[in-house]
């Protein structure tokens, strides 16, 4: 592993570490007020103290690193970014509804990236005191422990994940796939953080996962899942204005095995 991707994944390892710990701290003592951003999404003030705490180390520490966050710079224009610089993609926290309403499927997600590659990606899930994390081409690890995928090969004995949007105005063709992978899978999982169910494909305890989600939902969570041997691929074209390698618009991620049947199976056209 290059000495730079080791700086920056023991950097990215600690800052998730100390998040999550930010958030069990706010969650026990239910010291964080709700808030709703464009109308209807749920926003708490610990995802913004967390997201404060990240980006301010990073910018401190790497002054010349671009960083996309979901909570301070989510308008990042990433097309004026120079091939070379590295971009850090952050969800403070990846599971807001979960952690408002004392569910544990919570996580802190820091991804990097510079040009078209992935190049690492941590995910903390400090209520269930489990860190993942991956660098490119070094496999993926969860507290230390390798991770494989799961050897799902047929649909009928498939678990597969997926998530709604806050929108709820283009729910239909979003049903329909889930009415699909009910009838042919062995079961549906709706966990709520995107970043964990990348992370559980990668530790073969969900053998899927497909949903339309923004970068910072995926950036380390697609990387981690792909370094443990997920195929990660699309059901949708891209038509977002991100580019590829943060685009998480129809991501389809599983075991290679199923990734083709499983493709056909939620593909309505839309
Ligand atoms: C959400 C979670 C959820 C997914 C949503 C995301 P947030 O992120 O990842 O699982 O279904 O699409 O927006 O809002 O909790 O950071
Ligand atoms: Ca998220
Ligand atoms: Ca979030």
């Amino acid at each position: 592993m290059s000495e730079n991707y080791e700086e920056w994944l023991d950097f990215a390892k600690n800052l998730a570490i100390k998040a999550g710990e930010m958030i069990v701290e706010a969650r026990e003592s239910a010291t964080f007020v709700r808030d709703y951003k464009m109308d209807h999404e749920l926003v708490t003030s610990t995802d913004i103290a967390v997201d404060q705490y990240i980006c301010s180390h990073i910018l401190r520490q790497y002054p010349s690193h671009c960083i996309l966050s979901e909570e301070s710079s989510p308008n990042l224009d990433l097309g004026d970014i120079g091939e070379d610089v590295p971009v850090w993609v952050i969800d403070p926290i990846d599971g807001t509804v979960n952690f408002a309403h004392g569910h544990h499927h919570v996580a802190v997600s820091i991804g990097l990236y510079i040009g078209d590659q992935r190049i690492l990606g941590v995910v903390n899930a400090p209520f269930f005191k489990e860190c993942f994390w991956a660098v490119k081409g070094s496999g993926a690890f969860c507290n230390g422990k390798r991770l494989t995928v799961s050897g799902a090969q047929e649909l009928r004995n498939a678990l597969v994940a997926t998530g709604f949007p806050y929108q709820k105005t283009a729910l239909a063709p979003i049903v329909e796939r889930v009415s699909h992978v009910l009838h042919h899978c062995q079961d549906i999982r709706r966990n709520g953080s995107a970043a964990l169910d990348l992370c559980w494909v990668a530790a073969g305890r969900l053998d899927a996962y497909f949903e339309s989600v923004k970068p910072w939902d995926m950036a380390a969570g697609a990387l981690i899942a792909e370094e443990a041997g997920a195929k990660v691929g699309y059901y949708l074209s891209n038509t977002s204005v991100w580019p590829d390698v943060v685009n998480g618009e129809g991501l389809l991620v599983s075991t290679p095995q199923l990734y083709d049947d499983l493709r056909a199976l939620i593909d309505v056209g839309l």
